[in-house]
């Protein structure tokens, strides 16, 4: 695959090509990533859960998702490489951007925020200083003691036309990717449509224009809990190249995911 650009994902949208992204957290498992498919690869704060045995993402550092970025950069020189900020990290344009910075020189593309309208200012700043951004609606893992629980978000009218003008802003602030997590379907749609940038969801539904998923879920590692919204790959493989060509393929072709994985 060649270096894969911001300009080919948007050109995938268009086309209804659907992107595929992962999350990886080491050169190993970014290199079978993109050498088997994946268009994206996602340093996500879930690393507090999933490496660190954690319950939440709270406690994950600036530092720590700089370590796995650079690590991950290494396995895949021409992925797309998209980093999170961590809890507290950008409190305000400022701060943001000076951590930012920090993860776009550990080799990120581009750093992903959770929130909604109150990051329209640290969208506008960090784009300008040439840091491109993801935004990150929906269920927000960092506000898990704010909401008290992870639930599936915007199942009310009310709450889902919130979201799609939340969207609308932080678009028209520059961001240029969109990550949903655990909505209705309908409204994963209702995205995609409304939106000029691709959206990747997570128990979203299908109709976004590209899924995520933590790859421990997708891998079937965890065995104790598989969220509702997820699939083990492996299942059926044996190898994990196999695996990941078949996330790749189930994506490509929309049977992932199937209503089994999705709210309605
Ligand atoms: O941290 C993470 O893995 C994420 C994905 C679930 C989108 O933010
Ligand atoms: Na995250």
């Amino acid at each position: 695959m060649s270096k894969v650009r911001i300009s080919q994902l948007l050109k995938m949208k268009q086309s209804g090509e659907k992107i595929t992204a992962v999350t990886a957290y080491d050169a190993s498992f970014s290199k079978l990533f993109h050498e088997n498919g994946i268009e994206v690869i996602l340093i996500g704060d879930s690393l507090g859960m999933v490496l660190h045995g954690e319950d939440t993402t709270l406690g994950v550092s600036v530092e720590d998702i700089a370590y796995h970025t650079r690590a991950v950069r290494k396995g895949a020189a021409d992925a797309f490489v998209i980093a999170d900020m961590p809890f507290m990290s950008y409190p305000d344009p400022d701060t943001a951007g000076f951590h930012a910075a920090e993860l776009m020189r550990a080799g990120a593309n581009m750093v992903k925020m959770e929130g909604g309208e109150w990051l329209v200012d640290t969208v506008k700043h960090l784009t300008q200083q040439g840091i491109p951004v993801c935004a990150h609606l929906g269920l927000l893992p960092q506000q898990v003691h704010l909401i008290g629980g992870y639930r599936v978000q915007g199942k009310t009218k009310e709450q889902a036309d919130k979201l799609i003008e939340e969207a609308l802003k932080l678009q028209a602030a520059g961001a240029q990717l969109l990550v949903v997590e655990c909505i209705p379907a309908a409204l994963g749609k209702r995205f995609s449509e409304a939106l000029h940038i691709p959206v990747i969801g997570i128990g979203a539904g299908a109709d976004t224009d590209g899924q995520i998923l933590v790859m421990h879920d997708m891998l079937g590692m965890n065995a104790d809990y598989l969220p509702k919204f997820t699939r083990n790959f492996l299942v059926g493989h044996d190898s994990l190249a196999k695996a990941v060509q078949s996330y790749v393929a189930a994506v490509k072709d929309a049977s992932f995911p199937g209503p089994e994985h999705t709210f309605s």
